[in-house]
């Protein structure tokens, strides 16, 4: 009998090429908006997916960032960062003109729908970076747009401008009460649950569970898409650093998060494996 197997990225889609920064915009305290020209990234990449950005010449590893906007006109892509260690505060001190190597996209991006419905994106801290992305798609597509973004604090929460205007709606939500409502996503989410088809989350892995659980209990038809955070080294299924607990058909299943994630099904994700893997970002 064959192995259960969940599909993956098609790797014949990424590119490696050589990008130029365009510029960095501070957005708050360690959080910065990267611009690059890489046309080949603009013209291929979909919601959800990544890039494994080069951020020094030398033995450094490159570092997974999902795509932020796109814009293919232009030529250029955009990530939304937030400076965690010596990778991304290189990237964050980048000057216009300065070059790297990107490759990408990678990954398993999100469902985009075939007929028009509603949708919910739910997002926790910098995990709201591949949303302006998705939410210009899925507008584009004439979808209803709800946007729920929450944020330990408002300096943590991303600027509402960088999403696209006509959106349905939008709740902002901060531990500390200082921007939108005090609490937490899952606060605010039952309310907003009410016609929704489909609901896309992005943030830390624990947030992620707890609205895969409420959006099954309080809407059990909607579509729930996930996308999950795993450390990664080559971001293409070769040094197996990314690797994550899965179901398929039920089947408890090893899966990689680089090429069958980053975006799952909430049903295909072993939540409880998932919680008992060491936690790598705070
Ligand atoms: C699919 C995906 C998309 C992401 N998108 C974004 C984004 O849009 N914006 C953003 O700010 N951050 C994003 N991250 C997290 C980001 O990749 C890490 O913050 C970054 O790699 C940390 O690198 P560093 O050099 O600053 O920190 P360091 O501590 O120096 O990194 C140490 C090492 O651990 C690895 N590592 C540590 N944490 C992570 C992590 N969470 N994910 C992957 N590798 C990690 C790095 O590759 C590196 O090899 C994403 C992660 C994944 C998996
Ligand atoms: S990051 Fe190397 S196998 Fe996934």
């Amino acid at each position: 009998m064959s192995p259960v197997q969940l599909p993956e990225s098609d790797l014949s889609r990424a590119h490696d090429e050589a990008a130029t920064c365009l510029g960095v915009d501070e957005l708050g305290p360690d959080l910065h908006l990267l611009t690059l020209e890489a046309p080949a990234a603009s013209r291929a990449a979909l919601p959800g997916e990544f890039a494994q950005l080069q951020v020094a010449a030398g033995p450094l590893l490159r570092r997974p960032f999902s795509f932020c906007a796109v814009d293919p006109g232009q030529g250029t892509v955009s990530f939304y960062l937030r400076v965690y260690g010596e990778g991304t505060r290189r990237l964050a001190h980048l000057t216009p003109g300065s070059c790297l190597r990107l490759l990408g996209p990678l990954g398993r991006g999100f469902t985009l729908p075939e007929t028009p419905g509603t949708s919910l994106l739910v997002a926790g801290g910098v995990g709201a970076a591949p949303f302006p992305h998705l939410a210009a798609q899925l507008l584009a597509r004439g979808e209803r747009v709800h946007w729920l973004n929450g944020a330990a604090g408002s300096a943590q929460l991303l600027p509402l401008r960088l999403m696209p205007g006509g959106l349905a709606g939008s709740v902002q939500v901060t531990f500390d009460g200082c921007s939108g409502r005090r609490g937490l996503v899952t606060d605010a989410l039952p309310e907003l649950l009410g016609a929704v088809d489909r609901v896309y989350a992005c943030g830390p892995n624990p947030m992620l569970q707890a609205v895969a659980e409420m959006v099954s209990r309080l809407r059990p038809e909607a579509l729930v898409e996930v996308s999950i955070e795993a450390p990664m080294g080559c971001g293409f299924g070769t040094c197996l650093g990314c690797s994550i607990p899965l179901l398929a058909q039920g089947v408890r299943v090893p899966g990689l998060c680089c090429r069958q994630g980053p975006v799952l099904e909430a049903g295909q994700v072993d939540w409880e494996g998932l919680r008992q893997q060491p936690a790598h970002l705070e």
